[in-house]
């Protein structure tokens, strides 16, 4: 722990959009998967331990191989669209102290097709994102992975800052036979949404980036993410679990650095993803959570 904490007072001075290019070229190596030996569940989806890797640091499937090999509980890759999209120019990160982002990257991809190619014979729990700026792109994927790829799960993103509040409901959605969960944040109409979840028994991830304005990154304005978010995002979590009720499965994302805040999110949700933490503390962290005593 002592050495991540001297790598992350490192990386700490580092411009993030530096960090964030080297960190492409180093997480891009092709290493061998962790053997998995811990087996969790979430909605009747097998993983390797509680705590996967978030949706967004993975956007096009070049990082999984590297990422495996840090024994994450799972891999969510994506966001995805349809078809290439450039997203914003930059700079689209920026620090925010205490150990915090704000970023905008504008859903960029290079499209599901691409990004799935890349995923062929690896060997690990893998969940797609997906994204949309119309219910037919999300159609489109959802059909796209049933009959092409087939991951471990779906997660739909309705709830990122770059939809400028586009999808405080729902879209229409198709009925795929693969475990899909909702990834809902602090703009999403939560009653609404949690009654749609139920009835089509989805789960549910909590929570997405928080919208802020930032005047530097190059769109004035961004999610932040990492702990600066735990607070809020645990409170959200209570008041989710409280409408859902229990058998709802729920994936706590938000600010999640430790092995105490883990058994606290723990108590109400039944799994947990990490993204900001692994950026200021290199992968490592996914294998200190997905090892928690009292845990696993
Ligand atoms: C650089 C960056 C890119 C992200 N991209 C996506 C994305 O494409 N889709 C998505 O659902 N969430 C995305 N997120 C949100 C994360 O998945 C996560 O929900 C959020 O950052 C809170 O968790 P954290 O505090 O552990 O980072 C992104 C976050 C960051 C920092």
């Amino acid at each position: 722990m002592a050495l991540l904490t001297l790598i992350g007072r490192v990386l700490h001075n580092i411009h993030p959009e530096i960090t964030y290019r080297l960190g492409s070229i180093l997480f891009s190596l092709p290493l061998p998967p962790c053997r998995c030996e811990t087996r969790w569940e979430v909605g009747g989806v097998k993983t390797c331990g509680p705590v996967g890797v978030a949706a967004g640091l993975d956007k096009t499937g070049a990082y999984a191989r590297f990422l495996s090999f840090f024994c994450p509980g799972f891999l969510v890759v994506g966001s995805t669209l349809p078809r290439r999209r450039q997203g914003n120019a930059p700079p689209r990160v920026a620090r925010v102290r205490p150990y915090s982002l704000v970023n905008a990257m504008g859903l960029n991809s290079p499209g599901i097709a691409e990004v799935v190619s890349r995923l062929a014979g690896l060997g690990y729990p893998v969940f797609i994102s997906v994204a949309g700026f119309s219910a037919e792109d999300f159609f489109t994927q959802l059909i796209y992975l049933q009959r092409h790829y087939r991951p471990a799960a779906v997660e739909v993103n309705i709830s990122s800052p770059t939809y400028r509040g586009l999808w405080r409901d729902l879209p229409r959605l198709v009925d795929v036979d693969l475990p899909i969960f909702i990834k809902i944040g602090p703009g999403t109409n939560m009653p609404l949404v949690v009654k749609a979840a139920r009835r089509m028994g989805w789960g549910l991830v909590v929570t997405n980036t928080f919208p802020v304005e930032d005047r530097r990154i190059s769109v004035g304005r961004g999610g932040l993410s990492g702990l600066l978010v735990y607070k809020y995002g645990v409170r959200m979590l209570g008041r989710i679990r409280g409408l859902v009720g229990p058998d709802t499965p729920i994936i706590y994302s938000g600010g999640l650095f430790t092995c105490s805040q883990l058994r606290e999110v723990l108590k109400l949700a039944n799994a947990a993803e990490a993204l900001t933490s692994i950026l200021y503390f290199t992968p490592f962290v996914l294998k200190l959570l997905n090892q928690c005593p009292d845990i696993v």
